[in-house]
């Protein structure tokens, strides 16, 4: 697509733009620690997002001015007083290595935010939060807003195996209702999140509210597993994005027959009325490129082993 701009247009862009870059903050990384192989959480200095940033919310960031990609990552935590800003982030790809590859006193180069509608907290009584993977890091600020709303919160942390467990402990210290599966058993009970959550559901009070953050597959049957029980089923959803502020089109889903934009309209929708094939579908559009920049990712910084 190609568009022109009139010079009183281009004005009102720049202003457009400038705002923009007001939101954006040289960000010094002042902690870091690894809490998986291939997790790590990372703290830096952005004070203005730390004192506007709500539960659900999230940042773009763009690592150096040479390397331009952006990627969005969820606000895991903040501390207003402090200043500090809370990531936690898988390496799956290029940026999130560069990004494992920095460390303390490093800056990002941009980060934008507060992105993202915050998540709708108030009392619904007993909600229940499923988080799979590195979804569990997103889904804790949530399960906390929830919990210090008044709410009778429950979680189920799903993974792979016992190295991709993270923020038990954390969830722990928001409830003692806590369980954890596996995929192979290697930690808790051996099961998909979906059990726990249907027997959630088949229980003498099932939940009120169900909250999901997790890989696209995971949530949509999550989805499917409430459905029939007709409890309300939020999912935060991860499309591909780019600018994130609802002009490019690139995090574009179909809900309930309806376009929506997961950067401004988003990231949390209904679980019922998604369609998961056709988002699944639209991440995976740019998978050669990001598996050749993965490999070339992977011999630049000396990373052992093949990019998988
Ligand atoms: P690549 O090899 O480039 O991509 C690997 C896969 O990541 C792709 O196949 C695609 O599915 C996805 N991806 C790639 N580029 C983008 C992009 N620009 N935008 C979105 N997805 C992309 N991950 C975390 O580890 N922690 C988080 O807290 C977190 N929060 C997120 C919040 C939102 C609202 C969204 C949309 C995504 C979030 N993600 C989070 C996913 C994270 O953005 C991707 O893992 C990251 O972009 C991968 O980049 P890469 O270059 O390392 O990998
Ligand atoms: Fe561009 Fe949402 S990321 S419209
Ligand atoms: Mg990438």
């Amino acid at each position: 697509m190609v568009f022109s701009l009139a010079k009183s247009d281009f004005c009102l862009y720049s202003l457009l733009v400038s705002a923009f870059i007001s939101e954006v903050i040289v960000n010094r990384i002042v902690q870091k620690k690894r809490l998986s192989e291939e997790v790590f959480r990372m703290s830096f200095l952005a004070s203005h997002i730390a004192s506007e940033r709500k539960a659900g919310q999230f940042i773009i960031i763009q690592l150096n001015s040479k390397f331009g990609e952006r990627v969005p990552l969820t606000i895991a935590d903040a501390d207003s007083s402090s200043g500090l800003v809370t990531i936690v982030f898988q390496t799956v790809g290029e940026t999130t290595h560069r990004l494992a590859a920095m460390g303390e006193g490093d800056s990002i180069a941009n980060v934008l935010g507060p992105l993202g509608r915050p998540t709708h907290i108030e009392k619904f009584g007993k909600v229940c939060c499923v988080g799979g993977g590195i979804g569990v890091a997103p889904l804790h600020p949530i399960a906390k807003a929830m919990k210090d709303a008044g709410n009778e919160v429950s979680v189920i942390i799903g993974a792979r195996s016992k190295e991709l467990i993270i923020m038990e402990e954390e969830m722990r210290r928001i409830t003692a209702d806590v369980s954890v599966v596996t995929d192979d058993g290697s930690y808790g009970r051996k099961a998909l999140v979906t059990q726990p959550l249907k027997e959630a559901c088949e229980s003498p009070i099932p939940p009120d509210l169900v909250v999901v953050i997790g890989p696209p597959i995971m949530m949509k049957f999550c989805a499917e597993t409430t459905r029939p029980f007709k409890v309300p089923t939020v999912v935060s959803l991860n499309t591909i994005m780019i600018d994130g502020t609802g002009m490019c089109g690139g995090c574009r889903v179909s809900v309930g027959g309806k376009t929506k934009f997961v950067c401004v309209d988003g990231p949390e929708f209904d679980g019922h009325l998604v369609d998961f094939d056709n988002m699944m579908l639209r991440l995976g559009s740019y998978k050669t490129q990001e598996k050749e920049a993965h490999h070339q990712c992977h011999i630049q910084l000396g990373i052992p082993g093949e990019a998988k």
